[in-house]
């Protein structure tokens, strides 16, 4: 049998009747530049996540680029972020000028720890990047206290995140709702996935919306006219056709991830060397990534290739240990979780098209591995 990490056919196969047509109604209009299915898409998105605005873009690292571009960081200006992500999270803060301050993340989560970024604020500090890691939200209400009686901006990066929500007080916030700016991917693997690149920021701050708006068109509200110098970072119209017909979707295919993970999760019971993902109290888990931390992480990764089975290690090296950020002087060792995550942690299959057996299969090559 074959499980790979993604089956992007799969899905594909299942909704192309739907996507098709969108995208032949694009390339029948000729509105490939900022035609309808944008502003579409935008005000949808702004609505799952509970904000007002929706500013398309063209991928998540752009989402979270200008927004940052937006604080007019100065040299030496500090945002505070995990290591334990994707790179473009402090890529986005280094391209803007800003220092990427880094802190460790809580062990059980994978999130970025509240108490370390209280820590490591200073003067300096604008803005802190939270990711909502592998899909469930951070502790944003203790960040958000943190930050609000400073003056610090949010910018929740929920590239891997779209649809999740977490409990606050009794009442469900959306990821999106609550930070300033949020920015959202639709690379084709993300849970809600274009057929290329393209990305979203959502806010309920009108001026920023606004000015978000110019930035990804070259810093002018008006054509030909450049209150700033921007960029060129429009979401494709043909992506946001993509997007808009397999919406309706998403909350099922994300009951069905949660699904999957709960099964993995009672099947591995019992299994010293597995340690499921752990669900923070009040999160409603999206599984963009259902990630188990093991022991023997790169012979069971071996063992699961040789049976057929895709799995992924998301991240192998911390972000404060990169090569680029060499120059920030974080010493091995300064960032313990993140550090030791970065060796245990393995990504399993866990898109909704997969079948009963496949989940199976997958659970005994594991229960196989450690017997
Ligand atoms: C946490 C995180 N931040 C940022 C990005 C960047 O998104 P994109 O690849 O669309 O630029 C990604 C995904 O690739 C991500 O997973």
């Amino acid at each position: 049998m074959n499980v790979p990490l993604l089956d992007l056919v799969g899905q594909y196969v299942a909704i192309k009747d739907e996507v098709l047509p969108a995208l032949q109604a694009v390339i029948e209009s000729q509105q490939f530049i900022m035609g309808p299915s944008i502003a579409q898409l935008e005000a949808k998105l702004a609505e799952l996540s509970h904000a007002r605005y929706g500013v398309g873009c063209a991928s998540g690292t752009d989402a979270l680029l200008l927004p940052l571009k937006a604080l007019n960081l100065k040299p030496g200006d500090e945002v505070i972020t995990t290591p334990f992500t994707f790179f473009a999270t402090a890529g986005a803060i280094h391209n803007a000028g800003g220092t990427p301050v880094f802190v460790d993340i809580d062990p059980r989560s994978y999130n970025v720890d509240p108490v370390a970024v209280e820590a490591a604020i200073t003067p300096r500090t604008r803005a802190i990047v939270p990711v909502h890691l592998y899909g469930q939200m951070v502790e944003l209400e203790r960040l958000l206290a943190i930050a609000q009686r400073r003056g610090i901006a949010i910018i929740e990066d929920a590239c891997q995140a779209v649809g999740a929500r977490r409990s606050i007080d009794g009442v469900w916030r959306m990821a999106g709702e609550l930070g300033w700016v949020t920015g959202y991917s639709f690379f084709p693997s993300k849970n809600l996935g274009a057929w290329g690149d393209g990305g979203m920021m959502v806010t309920s701050d009108e001026a920023a919306a606004e000015r978000l708006r110019r930035l990804r068109l070259h810093g002018g509200a008006k054509q030909y006219h450049h209150d700033e110098v921007g960029t060129n970072s429009r979401l494709d119209t043909l992506q946001a056709a993509v997007l808009l017909a397999k919406l309706p979707h998403l909350a099922g295919w994300s009951a069905k991830r949660r699904e999957h993970a709960a099964y993995y999760t009672r099947a591995f019971a019992g299994l010293d060397a597995v340690h499921p993902p752990v669900i923070a109290a009040g999160n409603e888990h999206i599984f963009h990534q259902y990630t188990v931390r093991v022991d023997r992480r790169d012979a069971l990764q071996a063992h699961l290739k040789a049976q057929g089975i895709g799995s992924a290690v998301y991240y192998p090296i911390p972000l404060h240990r990169q090569p680029c950020f060499a120059h920030l002087g974080y010493a091995a060792g300064s960032m313990p979780h993140s550090e030791r995550a970065a060796t245990e942690v393995l990504s399993l299959p866990i898109y909704p098209e997969l079948t009963r057996t496949q989940l199976d299969y997958v659970v005994d090559a594991i229960r196989g591995f450690y017997r």
